[in-house]
């Protein structure tokens, strides 16, 4: 059982919970994710580590409510406790100093993305940051990313605040304008795809962190698999991180949606059950 300290809605749909999880803050490095489950019969949720604090002892987590899980996590407070929160799983991202790296995060991508960056920046690099969201009231850690960051661009698909546009468009200038050594894109998965195609004629390699569907997250289920370079990957434990020019797209589109009618019908009958 792992207590939650600290709960707040970021933006509308996303949440920051800081938990109190001292021997997985000791062990836990950027990159990593966790399997967190709010109570006996909920799924078990795989997130990204979004900070972690080795004095305080605290991990904090950031999620978005897509299904049932996820809004039974929302519903939790300071003081509860997690039926289980487990980790870190995965590998860690490979931090050194590569040069230059750029920094692409979509939506609540920009959560998992601030720990490497941090870790990069620490390491010598010259991180660029892109953060792009829909629009301006869905942006949040603005100042946390910029912080780690030795320049920072926004983008809103709306124009609301930074630059109207997608991530890509500077990803592109940027790749253009200097010699760029590692990309890490972290975010919705057309995103990611995206901005691995932006990358691949400037060859530079293209990190992404995959978010694919976990059932046990011990390598012994095959729900998370993908297809990397013509093999098949378990994201939990060859990943999260994989090279995004290798990763088969279209494979992992497909999957992401085969339990959507499942989800939708979880989720409507938790929000009937939430009313009565
Ligand atoms: Fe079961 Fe990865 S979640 S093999």
């Amino acid at each position: 059982m792992s207590k939650i300290l600290s709960m707040k809605e970021l933006v509308p749909t996303i949440y920051e919970a800081v938990v109190e999880a001292p021997e997985i803050a000791r062990k836990a490095k950027a990159g990593e994710f966790l399997v967190v489950m709010p109570d006996e019969k909920g799924e078990r949720v795989p997130l990204t580590i979004a900070d972690f604090d080795r004095e305080k002892g605290t991990i904090t987590i950031v999620f978005m409510t897509i299904g049932t899980s996820t809004y039974k996590l929302a519903a939790m407070k300071a003081g509860d406790s997690y039926y289980a929160f487990v980790g870190p799983l995965g590998h860690a991202s490979e931090i050194k100093n590569y040069g230059t790296v750029v920094m692409v995060a979509g939506g609540v991508g920009t959560a998992p993305i601030y720990p490497i960056a941090r870790e990069l920046k620490k390491a010598g690099n010259k991180v660029i940051s892109i953060q792009g969201a829909r629009t301006k009231e869905l942006l949040f850690w603005e100042d946390k990313l910029a912080g780690v960051s030795d320049e920072h661009i926004i983008t809103t698909d709306d124009g609301t605040f930074g630059r109207k546009g997608l991530v890509t468009e500077p990803l592109k200038e940027i790749c253009e304008r200097e010699k760029v050594a590692v990309v890490y894109a972290i975010g919705p998965i057309p995103m990611m795809k995206f901005c691995t195609f932006t990358t691949k004629p400037f060859g530079v390699k293209t990190i992404v962190s995959l978010n694919s569907i976990m059932i046990d997250a011990t390598g012994m289920c095959g729900g998370c698999r993908v297809n990397v370079g013509n093999e098949t990957k378990f994201t939990c434990i060859d990943g999260p991180e994989f090279d995004g020019h290798q990763v088969d797209w279209n494979l992992l589109t497909s999957r992401q949606k085969i339990y959507l009618a499942e989800e939708k019908c979880s989720l409507e009958k938790y929000v009937e059950e939430a009313k009565k």
